[in-house]
């Protein structure tokens, strides 16, 4: 069953998932994280799967691009949780993507 026929996005479905976006620091804003992405939804596409992740801020950019949609920011007060109280408010985008072929 798609992933969009489940109440929440998390809920067990069938679908891409993927946890972890990172590129050496030396080699950042030379569009590797766009190559990776591009590789990473046609995978999806060919094989019709919907896609759920959770976005850092910095990256949204990336995602919206290729078709990630907003479903819902968790907000976490990083103040609360250790020593340093100047951290404030982390923001994480829960995202949704369509395969191409079902849009
Ligand atoms: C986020 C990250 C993966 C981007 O990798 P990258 O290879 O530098 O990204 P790209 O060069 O492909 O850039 C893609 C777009 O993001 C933008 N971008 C990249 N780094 C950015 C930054 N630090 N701040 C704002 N925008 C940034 C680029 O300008 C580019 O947009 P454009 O095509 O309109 O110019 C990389 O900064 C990273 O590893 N960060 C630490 C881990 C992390 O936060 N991962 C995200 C998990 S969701």
């Amino acid at each position: 069953m798609p992933l969009s026929k489940f109440p929440e996005p998390t809920d067990v479905g069938f679908g891409l998932d993927f946890n972890t976006l990172a590129v050496h620091p030396d080699r950042q804003k030379e569009g590797i994280a766009n190559l990776l992405m591009q590789y990473f939804v046609s995978v999806a596409d060919r094989n019709g799967l919907e896609t759920y992740f959770q976005s850092q801020v910095i990256a949204h950019k990336i995602y919206r691009r290729l078709g990630w949609e907003d479903v819902n920011n968790f907000d976490t007060d990083l103040s609360k949780w250790g020593p340093r109280k100047d951290l404030g408010i982390h923001r994480v985008v829960c995202m949704l993507r369509t395969p191409r072929a079902f849009r």
